[in-house]
């Protein structure tokens, strides 16, 4: 699905989120606590935004992802960085080998997001950072309304205008269906790690989780 909508990704996500998304990831890169000298990992990393964010921080960033079509776009966005084929529940990377492994709107489509997470925990240096950006669906309204009808009718409209209507009825769907944020942390902490902690922003649409991994 990702290498179909790959052309309009980046489109859709500043359309849908009226261009508030770069903030977030700035968000998640600060949680991630990356600067010169430090690695990190972007899984599921699509078009490369946050890994382009985490490489501002001055970190050697690697984004791998298993959808070819996204990781071309993110190669022409950012040709200095490591892009590589991957999957997020099998990573090729070695046992503790980075500061800070993070995932923006990736988690959410994990075929088994316990097993997803443990990879991020495995891939991590004792010491190092979990960060998990996603959606979320608020519970209080208005916003709670709003979100509803943004999400149930406006985004499915706005992917059949894009020419993907699929894609963008399945994104709805996978937001209702992921851990809540008190959930999320106790999987996180359940992969292995500690001091899990989160923030709520955009009226609580969006969640970043971030933990640590044991030293
Ligand atoms: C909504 S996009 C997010 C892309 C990017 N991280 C961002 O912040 O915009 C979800 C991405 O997760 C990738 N993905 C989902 N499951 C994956 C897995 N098991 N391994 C690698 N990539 C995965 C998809 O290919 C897609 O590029």
């Amino acid at each position: 699905m990702f290498d179909r909508i790959a052309s309009v990704y980046d489109l859709m996500n500043s359309v849908m989120t009226a261009g508030m998304h770069h903030r977030w990831r700035e968000r998640a890169a600060d949680l991630a606590r990356v600067g010169p000298g430090s690695t990190a990992l972007d899984v599921a990393t699509g078009t490369g935004d946050l890994a382009v964010e985490l490489a501002r921080r001055g970190a050697e960033v690697t984004g791998s992802d298993f959808a070819p079509a996204m990781l071309e776009i993110a190669r022409r966005k950012a040709p200095g960085l490591s892009f590589e084929e991957g999957d997020a529940l099998n990573l090729a990377q070695a046992d503790d080998s980075f500061d800070a492994v993070t995932v923006g709107f990736g988690a959410r489509n994990f075929a088994d997001l316990d097993r997803g997470l443990s990879e991020m925990a495995r891939v991590a240096k004792p010491g190092g950072r979990v960060v998990v950006l996603e959606i979320t669906t608020p519970t209080k309204p208005p916003l709670s309304w709003f979100f509803k009808a943004w999400f149930d009718r406006v985004v499915p409209e706005l992917g059949r205008l894009a020419g993907d209507p699929d894609a963008y009825t399945y994104l709805p769907s996978s937001v209702r269906r992921f851990p809540g944020p008190e959930e999320l942390a106790a999987r996180m902490a359940a992969a292995g790690l500690t001091d899990v902690r989160w923030i709520l922003t955009a009226g609580g649409i969006i969640a970043i989780h971030a933990g640590t991994k044991p030293a």
